[in-house]
This record gives C-alpha cells, structure tokens and sequence, in this order.
C-alpha cells in the first residue's frame, strides 16, 4: 500500500477526553492536516476486556495496571486515520511527555510520563490487528460522514481555551524532583484540573489526580 495512504488506529486518550479544551485542540489539529484524512470518529468507553486486548503486548509490565486504570478513566475519541504512521508517530512524539520533542503533541500538552494525549498504531502490522480488535469489540468502521460529528465536538469545547499543560509539566517535575511535597503538588494538580475539566464530579478530577501522581512514580 502506498506508505501516504495506510490507515491506522488512533485515539485520544482519557487525558485528552478529559481535559476539555486540550482533546478539541489535538482533534482539531489532526483534523485539519492535510497530510491526514479521518475516515471514523467515534467516542468510545473501553471495558476492561477490550483494553487488555489493545495493549496486549504490554501485560506483564509493570505500568500495565497503571495503564489500564488510565485508559479506563474516561472515554477515548476513537478515528481510523488514513496518511503515514511513522510520520503521524513523529508528530505525536515519544511515549513519556518530558521525553518527547517540546513541538510534538505529547512534548507541548502532555502532562508527564504515560499521560501523553494520544495512542496510535505503531506499524502496518500492528494497525492491521488494532482495527481488526476495534472493529470486533466495538464496531469501529469507515463513516463517511465524520466531518459534522467532528466539527461539533471541536465547536463544543472551543469555547474557552483553558489549557495548563505547561503548568501541570512543572508540578509534576517538582514532584519527581522532591521539591515539594506530594500533598502540595496534589493540591496544585486538582486546582488546574477543575479548570481544565469543567466538571462538578470532584471525585473524577482526584481519581485522574491520583493517576498523574501515580505516573510520575513509575
Ligand atoms: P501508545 O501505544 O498508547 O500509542 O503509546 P506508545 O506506542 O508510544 O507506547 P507503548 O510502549 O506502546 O506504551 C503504551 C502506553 O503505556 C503507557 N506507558 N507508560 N511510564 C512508562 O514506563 C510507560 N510506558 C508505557 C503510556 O501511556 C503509553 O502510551
Ligand atoms: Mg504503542
């Protein structure tokens, strides 16, 4: 297949879902590369068999149990995505945030470690079998008709631009620097996270707390 038109597996993940007007940023940002068609759009809640099936290759780990209370924290904006995956990898950048380029997606809006925005297929072989896991769980397949369901989602959440990544980037650095304290930097994280959230369910904003702490531990 010619390597500009591959289609892949893509979604933003529960971090992404979560903090408003970030995920419509990244679903904009994709939406209007031209290098990318999006060919499915679909919000998603993973169960717990279908995230083990997805990150297979990763049980055994030892991030896997924090990985799957992460993915399970919210819903994921599911796409089949057509273009090139090695550059659609290079664009979203390395897997742990502080590690990737500071223009990638993950570099610039991701909050530390393993909360990094976004998951996409790694290879032809590995889209290959996402899709066919995705298709079989839940359904995903070609829609034509993603682009009003897009345009609402990135109109619905663009209405202020509440975005503390770099913030957020900065307590978790102090937190794995041992310059303040956990109770401090769980303080500080809650404050942004309301914000960026615009949730009244408090008990989601400490649970994704919890799992950003946990991720800078790992
Ligand atoms: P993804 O599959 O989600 O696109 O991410 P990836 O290829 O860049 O990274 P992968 O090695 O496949 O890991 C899957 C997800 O697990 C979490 N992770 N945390 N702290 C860690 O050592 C660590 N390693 C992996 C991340 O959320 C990563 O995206
Ligand atoms: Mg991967």
């Amino acid at each position: 297949m010619n390597s500009e038109k591959e289609r892949f597996l893509v979604f933003l993940k529960p971090d992404a879902y979560l903090r408003k007007y970030v995920g419509a940023k990244i679903l904009d940002i994709i939406h209007r590369n031209k290098d990318y068609k999006i060919l499915a759009f679909k919000e998603v809640t993973m169960t717990d068999k279908h995230a083990k099936r997805h990150y297979q290759e990763h049980e055994g780990k030892d991030f896997f149990p924090w990985l799957l209370k992460f993915i399970k924290l919210g819903p994921v904006l599911a796409m089949i995505v057509e273009g090139n995956i090695q550059k659609f990898r290079d664009w979203i950048g390395a897997t742990k945030c502080q590690e990737a380029d500071s223009q990638s997606i993950r570099g610039d809006l991701g909050i530390y470690g393993g909360v990094n925005l976004v998951h996409a297929s790694d290879s032809a072989k590995t889209a290959k079998r996402e899709l066919k896991i995705w298709n079989e769980e839940i359904g995903l397949t070609i829609d034509k008709n993603v682009e009003s369901a897009i345009k609402d989602y990135v109109s619905k959440w663009s209405l202020n631009d509440n975005n503390y990544s770099k913030k957020l980037q900065k307590w978790c650095s102090e937190l794995v620097n041992s310059k303040k304290t956990e109770d401090v930097i769980r303080k500080k994280i809650i404050e942004l996270l309301k914000e960026e959230c615009y949730t009244s369910d408090e008990e989601k904003v400490k649970i994704f707390t919890d799992v950003i702490i946990d991720a800078c531990k790992l």
